[in-house]
C-alpha cells in the first residue's frame, strides 16, 4: 500500500507521517515499512530518530560527476541506481528509510523526481507500506510522481491558506490519476473546544465542505509535539497518551483495515 502524505508548508505532514509510520508498525508487527522523505528540505530522519545516509539526489550527482559521457550509459545508470538505492536504504527493526534529498543540476542523468518515480516501482513490490512525506507544494502530484497512490492524505491546518492548498492538491491530483476515493484530508493542530466556539466551527465545516475531500482525522493540538520539536527530540518517541498519538492510531488501523 503507497501512502502519500500532502499539504501546504508547515502544516503537519511530517508529524503525520512520521507517527503513522510508528503506529502502523505497532499495528502491523511483522510488515515490512519503508519510509521515504520525498522534502529536498529533508526532516523526516530527525522525526524518525534515524540517522540517513546518502540521498537518492547524491547518488544521481556521483553518478553524473563520474560519467560524463551520456552516450549508452543508461543501463549502467539504472543497475548502479538500483546498487546505490538498496546500499543507502536505512533499516531500522520497524522500518526502512530512504532519503530522496534534491538533485537536478546540470549533466545530472534525470531528477530526484524520476528517479523516486522507479524507486516506487520497485520497493512497492518489497514492502507492504511505503509512506512518502512529501515536500510542500504540488510538485509531486503535478510530475505525477505519485499517480500510484493507494491513499493519499492531503494535511491542513485551520487556516485558510492551508485549506486552499488541500484543494489545490485535490485537483492537480485528479488530472495526474489519483482516485479521488484514495483522497482524505487530515485537519491538524485543531484547537477544540476552546474557542469562540459557534463561528469558528461553522467557519472551519464551511472550509471542509468545500474542499469535497472526505475528512478522515481530525487531530488536536498537541503540546507533545510542539515540545518535541521543539527540543529536536523525535517525534516518533512522543507518549503514546499524546493527542496525536491517539488519533493517528485510529487513522493508522482505519488504512490497515
Ligand atoms: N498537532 C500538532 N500540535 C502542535 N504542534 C504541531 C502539531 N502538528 C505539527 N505541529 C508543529 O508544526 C510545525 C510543522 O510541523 P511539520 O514539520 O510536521 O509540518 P510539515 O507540513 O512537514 O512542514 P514542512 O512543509 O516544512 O515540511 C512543527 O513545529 C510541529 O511541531
Ligand atoms: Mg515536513
Amino acid at each position: 500500500m503507497l501512502i502519500v502524505i500532502a499539504g501546504k508548508g508547515g502544516v503537519g505532514k511530517t508529524m503525520v507521517s512520521s507517527l503513522l509510520v510508528r503506529c502502523i508498525a505497532e499495528l502491523k508487527k511483522d510488515a515490512k515499512i519503508l519510509a521515504i522523505d520525498a522534502d529536498p528540505a529533508a526532516n523526516f530522519a530527525d522525526a524518525l530518530g534515524i540517522k540517513s545516509l546518502i540521498s537518492i539526489g547524491e547518488i544521481i550527482e556521483n553518478f553524473a560527476n563520474a560519467n560524463q559521457d551520456k552516450e549508452n550509459n543508461n543501463k549502467k545508470f539504472l543497475d548502479y541506481l538500483q546498487q546505490k538505492i538498496s546500499e543507502n536504504t536505512a533499516h531500522t527493526e520497524k522500518f526502512d528509510f530512504i532519503e530522496m534529498g534534491q538533485g537536478e543540476g546540470a549533466g545530472c542523468y534525470c531528477s530526484v523526481n524520476d528517479v523516486l518515480r522507479f524507486v516506487l516501482e520497485e520497493k512497492q513490490k518489497d514492502y507492504e507500506f511505503v509512506i512518502v512525506d512529501c515536500a510542500a507544494g504540488l510538485e509531486h502530484l503535478s510530475r505525477k510522481t505519485t499517480t500510484g497512490a493507494d491513499v493519499l492524505l492531503i494535511v491542513t491546518d485551520l487556516c485558510e491558506a492551508g485549506f486552499r492548498s488541500a484543494e489545490t492538491i485535490k485537483k492537480i491530483a485528479v488530472n495526474s490519476g489519483v482516485k479521488e476515493d484514495a483522497m482524505f484530508l487530515v485537519i491538524n493542530k485543531a484547537k477544540i473546544g476552546s474557542e469562540k466556539v459557534k463561528t469558528s466551527s461553522e467557519i472551519l465545516n464551511e472550509r471542509i465542505a468545500n474542499t469535497k475531500i472526505l475528512e478522515i482525522c481530525r487531530i488536536p493540538y498537541d503540546e507533545n509535539v510542539a515540545e518535541y520539536n521543539a527540543s529536536g527530540n523525535p517525534l516518533i518517541n512522543i507518549p503514546v497518551s499524546s493527542k496525536a498519538h491517539i488519533k493517528i492510531i485510529e487513522l493508522a488501523k482505519f488504512l490497515t483495515g
